[in-house]
């Protein structure tokens, strides 16, 4: 769909000082974005962040309660109707119906956005092959692996052909090969000019996919910039050591100031020390411990994850759901997670 109402270079997505209160929980806390024509902004923050509500503003589903957003120029919360013309959403929480089948589904979509058949029954054939589903267009959705029902999800959100997209965590618990499914899907609609901001957990999926990231914690914009802006804060390399005991590890924390940046994890035991350089850092982690005879229980040189952006930038861990429970230290202000949105029966129905 073209946009008249947009002009070359303004931001496609702008958002200013986005403000919203849950009774006296602080989901957004004064957000401030910018999202460019072509391009894929992804926002990156733990459970609980306010990834999805920003999302849900931005779709015209939620009003904000201060703030400014506009999307292709357009006031959300002035002409949601425009807004919702020119947006797809999809995202964690599938919105297909399970009794219909893919092709169903779609052409379903076509006709509630009032597409003539003409346009909606080849669209809906295309899309399918498209995403890999033509195999699957005709058995109901129900029947459909996890990452085939994403994979509908996001082509039920292109059947109107939005020049801007929403995903909100898109790869939320696919596995691997699912996922990368969904990525290069998602590369591919983004070669062919859609506008996408992305929200995720993960910092691989950002890394892979999104131009500039911004990283979002109890409500607030705490870091922005590319993949490798985020990670060289990092450090290239990481080195995570477990001593037997909390005083070894203390003993290991003070010699090995000198080689990196050191910090302790929760329990006392592991140390993460951030090394500018591969190789050349690993041995000296490695030849200082030796020295001083701390033999560690496990030594392992990994990448920076979105665990260690986040222990850095906020002092504490990211928390998914059913994973460790994080001793709280205390001065975080973010309510603990708990169930991510409460289900909503409106987020597809765009
Ligand atoms: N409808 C709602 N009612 C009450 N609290 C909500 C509602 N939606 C979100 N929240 C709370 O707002 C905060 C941000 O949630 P959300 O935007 O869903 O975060 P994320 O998508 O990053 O996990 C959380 O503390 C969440 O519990
Ligand atoms: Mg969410």
């Amino acid at each position: 769909m073209t946009n008249p109402m947009s002009s070359g270079s303004d931001p496609v997505i702008r958002v200013e000082g986005l403000v919203k209160h849950f009774g006296d929980v602080v989901a957004l806390d004064g957000i401030d974005l910018q999202v460019e024509r072509g391009t894929v902004f992804g926002l990156l923050g733990p459970n609980g962040a306010g990834k999805t509500t920003a999302v849900r503003i931005l779709t015209t589903i939620l009003s904000a309660d201060a703030g400014h957003a506009t999307v292709l120029g357009i006031d959300v919360a002035r002409d949601p109707q425009a807004v919702r013309e020119r947006i797809g959403l999809a995202g964690q929480y599938a919105a297909v119906d399970e009794n219909l089948t893919g092709r169903e589904n779609l052409r379903l979509i076509g006709q509630l956005t009032h597409l003539p058949k003409s346009t909606y029954v080849p669209r809906a054939d295309q899309l399918l092959e498209q995403f890999g589903l033509t195999h699957a267009a005709d058995r109901p959705a129900r029947t459909y692996s996890g990452g085939m029902r994403r994979r509908l999800d996001l082509g039920a959100a292109l059947v109107h052909r939005p020049p801007v997209l929403f995903l909100d965590e898109p790869t939320t618990g696919l596995d691997p090969a699912s996922r990368n499914d969904l990525w290069v899907v998602i590369q591919e609609l983004v070669a062919d000019g859609t506008t996408v901001l992305l929200t995720t957990q993960y910092l691989e999926e950002a890394d892979r996919l999104a131009d500039l990231i911004a990283v979002i914690d109890g409500g607030k914009k705490i870091a922005q910039g590319t993949a490798p802006e985020l990670k060289a804060t990092m450090g290239a390399t990481i080195v995570e050591i477990t001593m037997a005991t909390p005083e070894a590890a203390v003993q290991a924390r003070g010699r090995l100031q000198p080689v990196g940046v050191v910090e302790a994890d929760y329990d006392g035991r592991t140390l993460r020390v951030n090394i500018g350089e591969g190789a050349r850092g690993v041995l000296d982690v490695a030849r200082v411990l030796e020295e001083a005879d701390l033999v560690p229980d496990a030594f392992t040189v990994r990448e920076p994850t979105l665990d260690d952006v986040f222990l850095q930038l906020t002092g504490h861990r990211t928390d998914e759901p059913g994973d460790h429970p994080t001793p709280d230290p205390g001065d975080h202000p973010t309510p603990d997670a708990g169930p991510d949105v409460p289900a909503t029966s409106e987020e597809g129905a765009a």
